[in-house]
């Protein structure tokens, strides 16, 4: 059987400016799967989510969305597709039933009071729904969000970063949504800056860097490559040196040492190591332990492991042009926004 992919880019490219926000993007989404678009800020997930959905005009590659050429049949794409951006679209001022019926009219839904109330109710806003929705939680806004992105029943969706700034449980509401709507058959590309939630939600990840495809995998193939993270706390920063040696052994990685805190760390290759193992050893090399953990990779020691480089701080805002510039002239002012 062959794979019938919902999303297929090869070599996606946009520029804006001197910012190369994709350098040739690489994606295959197999159709029914969730794929977790993981990377920091500035990696280029909003950009890769714009192109994909027709928003903006790439520079360079090519797509396929539900079968269809990104460029050359952008309409019977956006046919197919449902989005949801990163920062929320529903207005304030009405409330979520206006909003959802003002959707379905501008997509000439049949019916778009009854469209409305459907959704309002699917995602358990049916008692707010006559409320202005800018008295309305985080976490509901985003549903509401989602539910105008499933208007018309799309093939394909595209959340961007949707749980960015919400609380736990109003991160979870929308995790649930995914999951059902992944369920019924819905494809879904999402972007995060959440290892944590590509891990749940994703049926592969593809990690971007600098508007390329780093890495992709299952998250149990993405974590087996970068192991879990081991860290040991010394009373005597006398005994740094010989823990050091001792998670040098363990791991097979590099132990960072910080002697002011006393403690020392590294991310472990093995992933068949456990803590009553390393403390174990620790204990046997005669290091006095304040404290001995292992716990899953951050999303910063995933990158550093995979890419080399540093989430920390601002980190990563797209790559300057080096070397030659490209055909076509002028770069300033190419964001060519294509209206709806
Ligand atoms: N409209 C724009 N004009 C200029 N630079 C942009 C624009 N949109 C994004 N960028 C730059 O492109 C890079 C990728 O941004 P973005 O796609 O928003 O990343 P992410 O969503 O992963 O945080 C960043 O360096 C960002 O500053
Ligand atoms: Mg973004």
């Amino acid at each position: 059987m062959t794979t019938t992919y919902a999303v297929l880019s090869e070599g996606l490219e946009k520029r804006f400016g001197e910012v190369r926000a994709l350098r040739g993007l690489d994606l295959a989404v197999p159709a029914g799967t969730v794929c977790g678009v993981l990377g920091p800020n500035g990696a280029g997930k909003t950009t890769a989510v714009r192109v994909l959905t027709t928003l903006l005009r790439p520079d360079a590659g090519s797509a396929r969305i539900a079968g269809h050429d990104l460029v050359r049949e952008a309409a019977a794409v956006r046919r197919a597709i449902g989005v949801t951006g990163q920062y929320a679209t529903v207005d304030g001022d009405l409330t979520g039933r206006q909003n959802l019926r003002l959707f379905a009219r501008l997509h000439r839904v049949r019916n778009p009071a009854g469209r409305a109330a459907e959704l309002l109710d699917r995602f358990g806003l049916a008692e707010a729904a006559d409320r202005p929705a800018a008295t309305w939680s985080g976490g509901m806004r985003r549903r509401l969000d989602l539910a105008a992105s499933l208007i018309r029943r799309p093939q394909v969706l595209f959340l961007d970063e949707p749980t960015t700034g919400l609380d736990p449980a109003g991160r979870g509401e929308i995790w649930n949504a995914v999951r059902e709507l992944s369920e019924e058959g819905t494809t879904i590309l999402l972007t995060t800056q959440y290892l944590e939630e590509a891990d749940r939600l994703a049926d592969d990840i593809a990690l971007v860097d600098r508007g390329r495809v780093a890495h992709t995998g299952s998250p149990r193939h993405l974590k087996a490559l970068i192991g879990s993270y081991a860290q040991a706390v010394v009373a005597d920063p006398g005994a740094l040196a010989e823990a050091a040696g001792v998670l040098d052994r363990l791991t097979g990685g590099e132990p960072t040492l910080d002697p002011a805190h006393g403690t020392v760390g590294a991310v472990s290759r093995d992933s068949t190591l456990t803590l009553p193992r390393l403390v174990r050893e620790l204990d046997a090399a005669g290091v006095p332990l304040l404290d001995a953990s292992l716990r899953p990779p951050t999303l910063d020691e995933v990158f550093l492991r995979l890419t080399g480089d540093s989430l920390a701080g601002d980190g990563l805002t797209g790559d300057s042009l080096t070397g030659d510039s490209p055909a076509g002239g002028s770069l300033a002012g190419d964001d060519k926004e294509i209206a709806a």
